[in-house]
Protein backbone atom coordinates (compact mmCIF):
# COMPACT_ATOMS: atom_id res chain seq x y z
CA UNK A 1 0.00 0.00 0.00
CA UNK A 2 1.52 3.65 -0.76
CA UNK A 3 -1.49 5.49 0.75
CA UNK A 4 -1.47 7.92 3.82
CA UNK A 5 2.00 7.76 5.96
CA UNK A 6 3.17 5.10 3.53
CA UNK A 7 3.18 7.12 0.79
CA UNK A 8 6.83 8.70 -0.26
CA UNK A 9 8.81 6.90 1.92
CA UNK A 10 12.26 8.83 2.76
CA UNK A 11 15.03 6.25 0.71
CA UNK A 12 17.32 4.40 3.07
CA UNK A 13 17.30 1.02 1.13
CA UNK A 14 14.70 -1.00 3.19
CA UNK A 15 11.01 0.53 2.86
CA UNK A 16 10.54 -1.85 5.64
CA UNK A 17 12.78 0.49 7.49
CA UNK A 18 12.10 3.54 6.14
CA UNK A 19 7.90 3.20 7.31
CA UNK A 20 9.57 2.03 11.22
CA UNK A 21 11.61 5.12 11.06
CA UNK A 22 9.02 7.43 10.10
CA UNK A 23 6.52 5.83 12.03
CA UNK A 24 8.51 6.19 15.03
CA UNK A 25 9.29 9.56 14.73
CA UNK A 26 5.76 10.95 13.80
CA UNK A 27 4.68 9.21 17.31
CA UNK A 28 6.77 11.74 19.23
CA UNK A 29 3.83 13.98 18.78
CA UNK A 30 1.24 11.71 20.37
CA UNK A 31 -0.03 10.21 17.47
CA UNK A 32 -1.80 6.36 17.99
CA UNK A 33 -1.77 3.68 15.30
CA UNK A 34 -5.55 4.43 14.62
CA UNK A 35 -4.66 8.06 13.31
CA UNK A 36 -1.86 7.50 11.84
CA UNK A 37 -3.37 4.51 9.84
CA UNK A 38 -6.05 7.00 8.46
CA UNK A 39 -5.95 8.49 5.18
CA UNK A 40 -3.73 12.35 5.02
CA UNK A 41 -4.49 15.75 4.32
CA UNK A 42 -2.13 18.08 4.05
CA UNK A 43 -2.69 21.19 4.99
CA UNK A 44 -0.69 24.13 3.96
CA UNK A 45 0.05 26.83 6.44
CA UNK A 46 1.28 30.42 4.97
CA UNK A 47 0.26 32.18 8.13
CA UNK A 48 3.72 35.08 8.73
CA UNK A 49 3.38 37.95 10.59
CA UNK A 50 4.46 39.99 7.44
CA UNK A 51 1.18 39.39 6.23
CA UNK A 52 -1.78 40.76 7.43
CA UNK A 53 -4.22 39.66 4.69
CA UNK A 54 -3.45 35.72 6.08
CA UNK A 55 -4.30 36.60 9.38
CA UNK A 56 -6.84 34.51 9.63
CA UNK A 57 -5.16 31.52 8.64
CA UNK A 58 -5.19 30.12 11.68
CA UNK A 59 -8.57 29.85 12.18
CA UNK A 60 -9.20 28.28 9.04
CA UNK A 61 -6.64 25.29 9.31
CA UNK A 62 -8.51 24.75 12.81
CA UNK A 63 -11.58 24.59 10.67
CA UNK A 64 -10.50 22.44 7.77
CA UNK A 65 -8.96 20.19 10.09
CA UNK A 66 -12.20 19.74 12.44
CA UNK A 67 -13.69 18.59 8.73
CA UNK A 68 -10.52 16.29 8.11
CA UNK A 69 -11.05 14.69 11.44
CA UNK A 70 -15.23 14.68 11.60
CA UNK A 71 -14.59 12.58 8.45
CA UNK A 72 -12.10 10.08 9.72
CA UNK A 73 -9.15 11.67 7.92
CA UNK A 74 -5.92 12.73 9.77
CA UNK A 75 -4.54 16.14 8.91
CA UNK A 76 -1.37 17.31 9.02
CA UNK A 77 -0.45 21.13 8.76
CA UNK A 78 2.86 22.10 7.00
CA UNK A 79 4.25 25.50 6.34
CA UNK A 80 5.00 26.99 2.90
CA UNK A 81 6.34 30.20 2.12
CA UNK A 82 3.42 33.34 2.38
CA UNK A 83 3.94 36.10 0.55
CA UNK A 84 2.40 39.76 1.34
CA UNK A 85 1.71 42.28 -1.59
CA UNK A 86 3.43 45.38 0.35
CA UNK A 87 6.05 42.98 2.24
CA UNK A 88 7.29 41.56 -0.60
CA UNK A 89 10.53 43.01 -2.29
CA UNK A 90 11.04 43.71 -5.25
CA UNK A 91 7.83 42.66 -6.01
CA UNK A 92 5.70 39.59 -5.01
CA UNK A 93 5.20 38.64 -8.67
CA UNK A 94 8.97 37.78 -8.34
CA UNK A 95 8.64 35.52 -5.53
CA UNK A 96 5.14 33.72 -7.18
CA UNK A 97 7.53 31.07 -8.75
CA UNK A 98 9.13 30.13 -5.89
CA UNK A 99 6.14 29.86 -4.01
CA UNK A 100 4.96 27.57 -6.22
CA UNK A 101 8.08 25.39 -6.16
CA UNK A 102 8.35 25.21 -2.50
CA UNK A 103 4.85 24.23 -2.45
CA UNK A 104 4.59 22.17 -5.29
CA UNK A 105 8.01 20.02 -4.12
CA UNK A 106 6.47 20.39 -0.36
CA UNK A 107 3.38 17.97 -1.29
CA UNK A 108 5.16 15.80 -3.62
CA UNK A 109 7.48 14.79 -0.64
CA UNK A 110 5.47 14.79 2.33
CA UNK A 111 2.64 11.67 2.49
CA UNK A 112 -0.61 13.04 1.95
CA UNK A 113 -3.56 11.91 0.13
CA UNK A 114 -5.07 15.25 -0.58
CA UNK A 115 -3.74 18.80 0.01
CA UNK A 116 -5.98 21.92 1.36
CA UNK A 117 -4.40 25.40 0.35
CA UNK A 118 -4.98 27.94 2.03
CA UNK A 119 -4.09 31.55 0.69
CA UNK A 120 -5.23 34.84 -0.28
CA UNK A 121 -3.12 37.51 -0.61
CA UNK A 122 -2.56 38.09 -5.22
CA UNK A 123 0.26 36.12 -5.65
CA UNK A 124 -0.69 33.20 -3.22
CA UNK A 125 -3.19 31.76 -5.17
CA UNK A 126 -1.82 31.61 -8.28
CA UNK A 127 1.31 29.89 -7.13
CA UNK A 128 -0.48 27.24 -4.97
CA UNK A 129 -3.03 26.34 -7.59
CA UNK A 130 0.03 26.11 -10.46
CA UNK A 131 1.47 23.78 -7.76
CA UNK A 132 -1.74 21.82 -6.93
CA UNK A 133 -1.90 21.33 -10.53
CA UNK A 134 1.81 20.12 -11.25
CA UNK A 135 1.92 17.68 -8.38
CA UNK A 136 -1.85 16.69 -9.38
CA UNK A 137 -2.80 15.53 -5.96
CA UNK A 138 -6.36 16.17 -5.07
CA UNK A 139 -6.56 19.52 -3.88
CA UNK A 140 -9.34 21.78 -2.33
CA UNK A 141 -8.22 25.75 -2.19
CA UNK A 142 -9.80 27.82 0.76
CA UNK A 143 -9.03 31.57 -0.11
CA UNK A 144 -8.94 33.70 3.13
CA UNK A 145 -11.30 36.06 2.02
CA UNK A 146 -11.89 39.63 1.64
CA UNK A 147 -11.38 42.83 4.61
CA UNK A 148 -14.91 43.87 5.48
CA UNK A 149 -15.25 47.69 4.27
CA UNK A 150 -13.94 51.20 6.13
CA UNK A 151 -15.60 53.84 6.48
CA UNK A 152 -14.73 57.62 6.86
CA UNK A 153 -16.45 60.91 6.94
CA UNK A 154 -19.53 59.13 5.69
CA UNK A 155 -17.91 57.43 3.11
CA UNK A 156 -17.45 53.87 2.51
CA UNK A 157 -13.76 53.31 1.95
CA UNK A 158 -11.89 49.79 0.51
CA UNK A 159 -7.98 48.48 0.09
CA UNK A 160 -6.54 49.90 -2.13
CA UNK A 161 -8.80 51.07 -4.96
CA UNK A 162 -9.46 54.02 -2.18
CA UNK A 163 -6.04 53.94 -1.17
CA UNK A 164 -5.01 55.61 -4.66
CA UNK A 165 -8.13 57.37 -4.90
CA UNK A 166 -7.58 59.56 -2.07
CA UNK A 167 -3.19 59.53 -2.47
CA UNK A 168 -4.22 61.32 -5.70
CA UNK A 169 -6.30 63.84 -3.84
CA UNK A 170 -3.41 64.34 -1.12
CA UNK A 171 -1.01 64.31 -4.07
CA UNK A 172 -3.23 66.90 -5.87
CA UNK A 173 -3.65 69.03 -2.75
CA UNK A 174 -7.13 68.26 -2.06
CA UNK A 175 -6.66 66.64 1.16
CA UNK A 176 -3.84 67.58 4.13
CA UNK A 177 -1.53 65.11 5.57
CA UNK A 178 -4.19 64.91 8.61
CA UNK A 179 -6.97 63.72 6.94
CA UNK A 180 -4.27 61.20 5.08
CA UNK A 181 -3.24 60.06 7.95
CA UNK A 182 -6.77 59.53 9.38
CA UNK A 183 -7.34 57.54 6.16
CA UNK A 184 -4.68 55.11 6.55
CA UNK A 185 -6.07 53.95 9.26
CA UNK A 186 -9.91 53.17 7.83
CA UNK A 187 -8.70 51.40 4.58
CA UNK A 188 -7.51 47.76 6.03
CA UNK A 189 -10.02 47.37 9.33
CA UNK A 190 -9.73 43.68 9.40
CA UNK A 191 -7.64 40.77 8.27
CA UNK A 192 -8.86 39.24 4.73
CA UNK A 193 -7.31 40.00 0.98
CA UNK A 194 -8.33 43.77 -0.04
CA UNK A 195 -11.80 44.30 -0.59
CA UNK A 196 -12.60 45.60 -4.04
CA UNK A 197 -12.12 43.29 -7.38
CA UNK A 198 -7.99 43.42 -7.24
CA UNK A 199 -5.86 40.73 -8.02
CA UNK A 200 -7.44 38.89 -4.75
CA UNK A 201 -10.65 38.90 -5.24
CA UNK A 202 -9.93 38.03 -8.55
CA UNK A 203 -8.12 34.88 -8.06
CA UNK A 204 -10.63 34.03 -5.64
CA UNK A 205 -13.19 34.26 -8.17
CA UNK A 206 -11.40 32.44 -10.64
CA UNK A 207 -10.86 29.68 -8.65
CA UNK A 208 -14.19 28.97 -7.42
CA UNK A 209 -15.68 29.37 -11.52
CA UNK A 210 -12.63 26.26 -12.21
CA UNK A 211 -14.20 24.35 -9.62
CA UNK A 212 -10.82 24.01 -7.36
CA UNK A 213 -13.12 25.40 -3.77
CA UNK A 214 -16.73 25.36 -2.76
CA UNK A 215 -19.25 27.70 -3.84
CA UNK A 216 -19.32 30.87 -1.82
CA UNK A 217 -15.47 31.06 -1.13
CA UNK A 218 -14.66 33.67 -3.01
CA UNK A 219 -16.77 36.24 -1.17
CA UNK A 220 -17.37 35.85 2.64
CA UNK A 221 -15.83 38.35 4.63
CA UNK A 222 -12.46 36.97 6.04
CA UNK A 223 -13.78 37.54 9.59
CA UNK A 224 -17.35 36.16 8.96
CA UNK A 225 -18.11 32.69 10.96
CA UNK A 226 -19.77 31.67 7.55
CA UNK A 227 -15.82 31.38 6.44
CA UNK A 228 -14.64 29.11 9.19
CA UNK A 229 -18.19 26.92 8.47
CA UNK A 230 -17.14 26.77 4.69
CA UNK A 231 -13.56 25.81 5.94
CA UNK A 232 -14.88 23.01 8.02
CA UNK A 233 -16.95 21.89 4.83
CA UNK A 234 -13.90 22.02 2.69
CA UNK A 235 -11.73 19.74 5.46
CA UNK A 236 -14.53 16.92 4.64
CA UNK A 237 -14.37 17.21 0.74
CA UNK A 238 -10.79 17.05 1.43
CA UNK A 239 -11.16 13.71 3.62
CA UNK A 240 -13.38 12.29 0.93
CA UNK A 241 -11.33 12.92 -1.99
CA UNK A 242 -8.33 11.13 0.28
CA UNK A 243 -10.18 8.63 0.36
CA UNK A 244 -11.61 8.32 -2.87
CA UNK A 245 -7.91 9.14 -4.68
CA UNK A 246 -9.43 12.25 -6.23
CA UNK A 247 -10.91 13.72 -8.29
CA UNK A 248 -7.43 14.85 -9.31
CA UNK A 249 -7.09 18.82 -10.76
CA UNK A 250 -6.16 16.93 -14.10
CA UNK A 251 -9.57 15.80 -14.08
CA UNK A 252 -11.29 18.96 -13.34
CA UNK A 253 -9.45 21.28 -15.08
CA UNK A 254 -10.89 21.27 -18.75
CA UNK A 255 -10.88 23.19 -21.58
CA UNK A 256 -14.49 24.09 -20.55
CA UNK A 257 -13.22 25.18 -16.94
CA UNK A 258 -10.90 27.29 -18.61
CA UNK A 259 -13.10 28.77 -20.62
CA UNK A 260 -15.63 29.45 -17.75
CA UNK A 261 -12.87 31.12 -15.82
CA UNK A 262 -11.73 33.57 -18.55
CA UNK A 263 -15.79 34.33 -18.99
CA UNK A 264 -15.55 35.15 -14.94
CA UNK A 265 -12.83 37.18 -15.10
CA UNK A 266 -14.41 39.53 -17.93
CA UNK A 267 -17.53 39.20 -15.95
CA UNK A 268 -15.97 40.75 -13.23
CA UNK A 269 -14.43 43.60 -14.49
CA UNK A 270 -11.45 41.62 -13.22
CA UNK A 271 -7.59 42.48 -12.71
CA UNK A 272 -5.75 42.52 -15.78
CA UNK A 273 -3.29 40.46 -13.40
CA UNK A 274 -5.84 37.59 -13.32
CA UNK A 275 -4.67 37.00 -16.87
CA UNK A 276 -0.99 36.34 -16.30
CA UNK A 277 -1.68 33.97 -13.67
CA UNK A 278 -4.45 32.56 -15.46
CA UNK A 279 -2.05 31.51 -18.53
CA UNK A 280 0.78 30.67 -16.02
CA UNK A 281 -1.70 27.91 -14.58
CA UNK A 282 -3.05 26.51 -18.09
CA UNK A 283 0.71 26.42 -19.35
CA UNK A 284 0.69 23.62 -15.75
CA UNK A 285 -2.37 21.43 -17.89
CA UNK A 286 -2.55 20.46 -21.37
CA UNK A 287 -4.64 23.91 -21.97
CA UNK A 288 -3.53 27.04 -23.02
CA UNK A 289 -4.98 30.93 -22.78
CA UNK A 290 -5.13 32.18 -26.30
CA UNK A 291 -4.96 36.07 -25.49
CA UNK A 292 -7.00 36.38 -28.97
CA UNK A 293 -9.96 33.50 -27.92
CA UNK A 294 -9.91 36.11 -24.67
CA UNK A 295 -10.37 39.31 -26.42
CA UNK A 296 -13.13 37.53 -28.44
CA UNK A 297 -14.51 36.25 -25.07
CA UNK A 298 -14.41 40.19 -23.79
CA UNK A 299 -16.64 41.44 -26.60
CA UNK A 300 -19.51 38.48 -25.89
CA UNK A 301 -19.13 38.72 -22.05
CA UNK A 302 -20.33 41.97 -20.25
CA UNK A 303 -19.47 43.03 -17.13
CA UNK A 304 -22.20 42.24 -14.47
CA UNK A 305 -20.49 42.98 -10.95
CA UNK A 306 -20.51 46.47 -9.85
CA UNK A 307 -17.81 46.41 -7.85
CA UNK A 308 -14.60 49.14 -7.56
CA UNK A 309 -12.36 50.02 -9.42
CA UNK A 310 -14.55 49.34 -12.44
CA UNK A 311 -17.76 50.03 -10.61
CA UNK A 312 -19.23 50.67 -6.90
CA UNK A 313 -19.88 47.83 -4.74
CA UNK A 314 -17.23 45.69 -2.60
CA UNK A 315 -16.69 42.09 -1.84
CA UNK A 316 -19.02 41.93 1.05
CA UNK A 317 -22.01 43.19 -1.25
CA UNK A 318 -21.02 40.43 -3.92
CA UNK A 319 -21.60 38.14 -1.55
CA UNK A 320 -24.48 39.15 -0.05
CA UNK A 321 -26.15 39.43 -3.27
CA UNK A 322 -25.42 35.65 -4.16
CA UNK A 323 -21.66 35.83 -4.78
CA UNK A 324 -19.51 33.91 -7.71
CA UNK A 325 -23.23 30.89 -8.24
CA UNK A 326 -25.43 33.89 -8.66
CA UNK A 327 -22.83 35.87 -10.89
CA UNK A 328 -22.67 32.26 -13.30
CA UNK A 329 -26.40 31.82 -13.11
CA UNK A 330 -26.75 35.42 -14.50
CA UNK A 331 -24.41 34.69 -17.21
CA UNK A 332 -26.62 31.49 -18.17
CA UNK A 333 -25.44 29.98 -21.43
CA UNK A 334 -21.89 31.69 -21.35
CA UNK A 335 -20.80 29.08 -18.85
CA UNK A 336 -20.55 25.52 -19.33
CA UNK A 337 -22.39 24.03 -16.81
CA UNK A 338 -20.80 20.38 -17.21
CA UNK A 339 -17.53 21.74 -15.89
CA UNK A 340 -16.54 19.58 -12.83
CA UNK A 341 -15.89 20.41 -9.10
CA UNK A 342 -14.16 19.30 -6.21
CA UNK A 343 -17.88 19.14 -4.38
CA UNK A 344 -18.44 16.08 -6.96
CA UNK A 345 -20.73 17.60 -9.07
CA UNK A 346 -21.35 19.97 -11.61
CA UNK A 347 -21.49 23.94 -11.96
CA UNK A 348 -24.85 23.26 -13.00
CA UNK A 349 -25.21 21.83 -9.38
CA UNK A 350 -23.92 24.86 -8.28
CA UNK A 351 -25.69 27.39 -10.16
CA UNK A 352 -29.08 25.52 -9.18
CA UNK A 353 -28.31 26.27 -5.51
CA UNK A 354 -27.68 29.97 -6.24
CA UNK A 355 -29.60 32.19 -3.46
CA UNK A 356 -32.20 34.72 -5.08
CA UNK A 357 -31.83 38.12 -3.20
CA UNK A 358 -34.41 40.48 -3.35
CA UNK A 359 -33.11 43.91 -4.62
CA UNK A 360 -29.79 43.31 -4.69
CA UNK A 361 -27.81 45.98 -7.46
CA UNK A 362 -24.20 44.26 -6.99
CA UNK A 363 -24.76 41.45 -9.60
CA UNK A 364 -26.94 42.78 -12.19
CA UNK A 365 -28.34 40.64 -15.06
CA UNK A 366 -27.37 40.39 -19.05
CA UNK A 367 -30.38 42.85 -20.13
CA UNK A 368 -28.84 45.67 -17.71
CA UNK A 369 -25.21 45.25 -17.75
CA UNK A 370 -22.53 47.70 -15.80
CA UNK A 371 -20.59 47.60 -19.51
CA UNK A 372 -21.80 45.28 -22.49
CA UNK A 373 -18.56 44.47 -23.06
CA UNK A 374 -15.63 42.28 -20.34
CA UNK A 375 -13.44 44.22 -18.28
CA UNK A 376 -10.27 43.45 -19.86
CA UNK A 377 -9.35 44.04 -24.01
CA UNK A 378 -6.36 42.38 -25.26
CA UNK A 379 -4.03 44.89 -28.05
CA UNK A 380 -1.73 44.00 -30.74
CA UNK A 381 0.56 46.42 -33.20
CA UNK A 382 3.61 47.44 -33.50
CA UNK A 383 4.45 48.45 -30.17
CA UNK A 384 2.98 45.18 -28.50
CA UNK A 385 3.71 42.49 -31.36
CA UNK A 386 3.03 39.94 -28.62
CA UNK A 387 0.05 41.81 -26.76
CA UNK A 388 -0.74 44.01 -24.68
CA UNK A 389 -3.54 44.23 -22.31
CA UNK A 390 -5.98 47.54 -20.88
CA UNK A 391 -8.90 47.04 -18.44
CA UNK A 392 -10.98 49.20 -20.17
CA UNK A 393 -13.91 49.31 -18.03
CA UNK A 394 -12.37 51.29 -15.72
CA UNK A 395 -10.66 53.55 -17.97
CA UNK A 396 -11.54 57.21 -19.23
CA UNK A 397 -14.45 56.40 -22.49
CA UNK A 398 -13.00 59.25 -24.52
CA UNK A 399 -8.95 58.62 -23.27
CA UNK A 400 -9.69 54.95 -25.62
CA UNK A 401 -9.32 56.37 -28.63
CA UNK A 402 -5.91 58.78 -28.89
CA UNK A 403 -2.90 59.87 -30.31
CA UNK A 404 -0.67 61.58 -28.40
CA UNK A 405 2.96 62.44 -27.59
CA UNK A 406 4.99 60.14 -25.50
CA UNK A 407 6.66 61.45 -22.46
CA UNK A 408 9.33 58.37 -21.95
CA UNK A 409 10.80 57.34 -18.18
CA UNK A 410 13.40 54.57 -18.97
CA UNK A 411 12.71 52.94 -15.82
CA UNK A 412 11.05 52.77 -11.99
CA UNK A 413 13.60 55.10 -11.05
CA UNK A 414 13.54 57.39 -13.77
CA UNK A 415 9.73 57.86 -13.36
CA UNK A 416 10.03 58.37 -9.67
CA UNK A 417 12.73 60.95 -10.18
CA UNK A 418 11.54 62.95 -12.78
CA UNK A 419 7.38 62.44 -13.18
CA UNK A 420 7.11 65.60 -10.50
CA UNK A 421 9.57 67.80 -11.77
CA UNK A 422 7.72 71.45 -12.24
CA UNK A 423 9.93 71.48 -15.32
CA UNK A 424 8.66 68.04 -17.38
CA UNK A 425 7.63 68.95 -20.47
CA UNK A 426 4.11 67.22 -20.03
CA UNK A 427 0.54 67.92 -20.82
CA UNK A 428 -2.40 66.36 -20.38
CA UNK A 429 -3.02 64.98 -24.05
CA UNK A 430 0.37 63.22 -24.02
CA UNK A 431 0.98 59.40 -23.15
CA UNK A 432 3.13 58.79 -20.35
CA UNK A 433 5.98 55.42 -21.22
CA UNK A 434 7.17 53.66 -18.91
CA UNK A 435 10.09 50.94 -20.15
CA UNK A 436 12.22 48.29 -18.48
CA UNK A 437 9.05 47.65 -15.80
CA UNK A 438 8.48 44.36 -17.29
CA UNK A 439 9.24 40.91 -16.04
CA UNK A 440 13.11 40.69 -16.37
CA UNK A 441 13.62 44.48 -16.71
CA UNK A 442 13.03 45.53 -13.29
CA UNK A 443 12.90 42.79 -12.19
CA UNK A 444 9.73 41.03 -11.30
CA UNK A 445 7.05 43.13 -13.40
CA UNK A 446 6.24 45.76 -10.37
CA UNK A 447 2.42 47.29 -10.46
CA UNK A 448 4.21 50.56 -11.27
CA UNK A 449 1.82 50.85 -14.56
CA UNK A 450 -0.66 53.02 -13.00
CA UNK A 451 1.99 55.87 -13.41
CA UNK A 452 0.92 58.92 -11.18
CA UNK A 453 -0.57 61.64 -12.64
CA UNK A 454 2.79 64.18 -12.86
CA UNK A 455 1.78 66.32 -9.76
CA UNK A 456 1.59 69.92 -11.95
CA UNK A 457 -1.01 67.94 -14.06
CA UNK A 458 -3.12 66.73 -10.96
CA UNK A 459 -3.31 70.18 -9.34
CA UNK A 460 -4.54 71.73 -12.33
CA UNK A 461 -7.33 69.38 -12.33
CA UNK A 462 -6.25 66.23 -14.19
CA UNK A 463 -7.99 62.98 -13.80
CA UNK A 464 -6.20 60.50 -15.94
CA UNK A 465 -4.14 60.13 -18.72
CA UNK A 466 -2.91 57.28 -20.77
CA UNK A 467 0.06 55.61 -19.42
CA UNK A 468 1.61 52.63 -21.04
CA UNK A 469 4.62 50.29 -20.08
CA UNK A 470 5.45 46.39 -19.82
CA UNK A 471 4.72 46.77 -16.42
CA UNK A 472 2.10 45.61 -14.05
CA UNK A 473 -0.92 47.32 -12.05
CA UNK A 474 -2.42 46.38 -9.24
CA UNK A 475 -6.13 45.36 -9.42
CA UNK A 476 -7.30 48.00 -7.13
CA UNK A 477 -6.32 50.96 -9.87
CA UNK A 478 -7.69 52.19 -12.62
CA UNK A 479 -7.33 54.94 -15.78
CA UNK A 480 -6.22 54.48 -19.21
CA UNK A 481 -3.33 52.65 -19.14
CA UNK A 482 -1.99 49.54 -21.43
CA UNK A 483 -0.09 46.94 -19.59
CA UNK A 484 1.99 43.73 -20.00
CA UNK A 485 3.47 45.44 -23.26
CA UNK A 486 5.21 42.06 -24.91
CA UNK A 487 7.91 41.74 -25.51
CA UNK A 488 9.28 43.92 -22.66
CA UNK A 489 11.49 46.25 -23.21
CA UNK A 490 14.42 44.73 -21.75
CA UNK A 491 14.75 42.13 -24.03
CA UNK A 492 14.68 44.19 -26.97
CA UNK A 493 10.94 44.22 -27.70
CA UNK A 494 9.75 47.77 -29.19
CA UNK A 495 9.21 49.63 -26.87
CA UNK A 496 12.75 50.34 -25.93
CA UNK A 497 12.73 52.35 -29.25
CA UNK A 498 10.02 55.17 -28.17
CA UNK A 499 11.59 58.57 -28.00
CA UNK A 500 9.94 61.19 -25.98
CA UNK A 501 8.40 63.29 -28.91
CA UNK A 502 7.28 60.35 -30.89
CA UNK A 503 3.44 60.43 -31.58
CA UNK A 504 1.20 56.57 -30.46
CA UNK A 505 -2.01 55.74 -31.28
CA UNK A 506 -4.07 53.96 -28.86
CA UNK A 507 -7.42 52.75 -30.58
CA UNK A 508 -9.01 50.10 -28.06
CA UNK A 509 -11.87 49.43 -30.33
CA UNK A 510 -9.99 48.47 -32.84
CA UNK A 511 -7.47 46.78 -30.56
CA UNK A 512 -4.36 48.57 -31.56
CA UNK A 513 -1.52 50.03 -30.20
CA UNK A 514 1.47 52.20 -32.76
CA UNK A 515 4.26 53.73 -32.42
CA UNK A 516 4.10 56.31 -35.37
CA UNK A 517 7.31 56.02 -36.48
CA UNK A 518 8.32 55.41 -40.15
CA UNK A 519 9.99 51.35 -40.05
CA UNK A 520 13.09 52.69 -41.20
CA UNK A 521 13.82 54.74 -38.40
CA UNK A 522 12.76 52.01 -35.98
CA UNK A 523 15.37 49.93 -37.26
CA UNK A 524 18.08 52.81 -36.95
CA UNK A 525 17.34 53.12 -33.52
CA UNK A 526 16.92 48.66 -33.09
CA UNK A 527 20.54 49.12 -34.40
CA UNK A 528 21.83 51.18 -31.95
CA UNK A 529 20.39 49.25 -28.87
CA UNK A 530 22.78 47.62 -26.87
CA UNK A 531 22.58 43.75 -26.73
CA UNK A 532 20.76 42.57 -23.35
CA UNK A 533 23.88 41.29 -20.25
CA UNK A 534 23.24 39.45 -17.08
CA UNK A 535 22.59 42.52 -14.88
CA UNK A 536 24.59 42.09 -11.53
CA UNK A 537 21.60 41.69 -9.18
CA UNK A 538 21.10 38.11 -11.43
CA UNK A 539 24.96 36.60 -10.72
CA UNK A 540 23.50 34.21 -8.42
CA UNK A 541 20.67 32.28 -6.12
CA UNK A 542 17.53 32.57 -6.55
CA UNK A 543 17.95 36.16 -8.92
CA UNK A 544 19.92 34.00 -11.14
CA UNK A 545 17.32 31.29 -12.04
CA UNK A 546 14.44 34.19 -12.02
CA UNK A 547 16.53 35.95 -14.77
CA UNK A 548 17.11 32.89 -16.70
CA UNK A 549 14.32 31.58 -17.07
CA UNK A 550 11.42 34.28 -16.77
CA UNK A 551 8.58 33.99 -19.47
CA UNK A 552 7.55 36.82 -20.78
CA UNK A 553 3.56 37.94 -19.58
CA UNK A 554 1.73 36.14 -22.61
CA UNK A 555 3.23 32.92 -21.57
CA UNK A 556 2.01 33.50 -17.80
CA UNK A 557 6.02 35.04 -16.56
CA UNK A 558 6.02 31.38 -15.30
CA UNK A 559 9.87 30.02 -15.20
CA UNK A 560 9.94 28.22 -18.78
CA UNK A 561 11.05 25.03 -17.19
CA UNK A 562 7.87 24.98 -14.86
CA UNK A 563 5.47 24.75 -17.86
CA UNK A 564 4.17 21.02 -18.32
CA UNK A 565 6.36 20.46 -21.01
CA UNK A 566 9.17 21.64 -19.06
CA UNK A 567 11.78 23.35 -20.81
FE1 LIG B 1 -3.03 41.30 0.24
FE2 LIG B 1 -4.37 43.24 -1.28
S1 LIG B 1 -2.54 43.40 -0.08
S2 LIG B 1 -4.78 41.13 -1.01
Amino acid sequence: MTDGLRKGLTSYGDAGFSLFLRKAFIKAMGYSDDALDRPIVGITNTYSDYNPCHGNVPDIIEAAKRGVMLSGAMPFVFPTISIAESFAHPTSMYLRNLMAMDTEEMIRAQPMDAVIVIGGCDKTLPAQIMAAVSADLPSVVIPVGPMVVGHHKGEVLGACTDCRRLWAKYRAGEIDGQEIEAVNGRLAPSVGTCMVMGTASTMACITEALGLSLPMSATIPAPHAERFRLAEASGKVAAAMAAAKGPRPSEILTEASFRNAQVVLQAIGGSTNGLIHLTAIANRTPHRIDLDAFDRIGREVPVLVDLKPSGEHYMEHFHHAGGVPKLMKQLGSLIDLDAKTIAGGTLRDVVAAAEEVPGQDAIRGRDDPIKLEGGLAVLHGNLAPRGAVIKHAAATPKLLQHTGRAVVFESVEDMTLRVDDPDLDVSADDILVLRNAGPKGAPGMPEAGYLPIPKKLARGGVKDMVRISDARMSGTAFGTIVLHITPEAAVGGPLALVRTGDMIRLDVAGRSIDLLVEPAELERRRAALKPPATPDWARRGYAHLFNETILQADEGCDFDFMRRSGK
